[in-house]
């Protein structure tokens, strides 16, 4: 199936797969996230993974490494995928709202997210996955269209049209932020959240 992808009200690109979507993301001008960055972040991991993970945007190594989720919050997001036996490459698909870096790790505007969701609806359109878990409240806004408080919707599974159960979880920097593992802490939480993400990645196979 293809994509209608509009880089900019000059542009107008017909998306056919995801690695044309990398490539247009490669040379996109439609914000100005474009002037200052280093690269482009497009996703990490499996193309055919069951589960996507959307972030908020790319941070300072992952504008050097041009890969997602690589910096403090990248790590202790692979700690936890490892907790429950799910291995980022092989197990999931990566990537961000917008896929470049705001100039000091502001939030993306409402309009830079506007300008960076063709690409991840072309994401989601060619990677299929059954399941999508949104850390951090800038991916609940952008994909769930939501501005409930990620406290109260987290480890809750949202239906969105394409058939995916999307759950909105703690963003890792957040989890960073929050030492304390006691019951009811933002970490006791995420660990519940992520056993819940690996019983519905076990059911997908029942
Ligand atoms: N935070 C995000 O939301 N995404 C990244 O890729 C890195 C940090």
């Amino acid at each position: 199936m293809t994509q209608q992808l509009s880089l900019d009200s000059s542009a107008l690109t017909v998306i056919t797969s995801l690695e044309e979507a990398a490539a247009a993301a490669s040379v996109c001008q439609a914000c100005s996230l474009c002037k200052t960055r280093q690269q482009v972040v497009f996703a990490d991991g499996n193309p055919n993974a069951r589960l996507m993970i959307v972030g908020e945007g790319p941070g300072q190594r992952e504008d050097e490494l041009g890969l997602p989720f690589v910096g403090r919050a990248g790590q202790l997001l692979d700690k936890i995928l490892a907790s429950v036996n799910i291995d980022r490459q092989k197990d999931t698909y990566i990537c961000n709202m917008v896929k470049c870096r705001p100039p000091g790790n502001r939030v993306p505007s409402k309009d830079e997210m506007e300008a960076c969701r063709s690409f991840l609806e072309a994401q989601i359109e060619f990677v299929k996955p059954k399941l999508i878990v949104l850390a951090g409240s800038t991916a609940v806004q952008g994909v769930l269209q939501v501005k409930d408080p990620i406290s109260r919707i987290r480890g809750k599974w949202f239906d969105i049209a394409n058939g995916a159960k999307v759950m909105p979880v703690f963003h890792p920097s957040y989890l960073l932020r929050n030492e304390s593992r006691e019951v009811g802490s933002p970490k006791w939480l995420m660990w519940q959240d992520i056993k819940e993400i690996r019983r519905a990645l076990d059911a997908l196979d029942n």
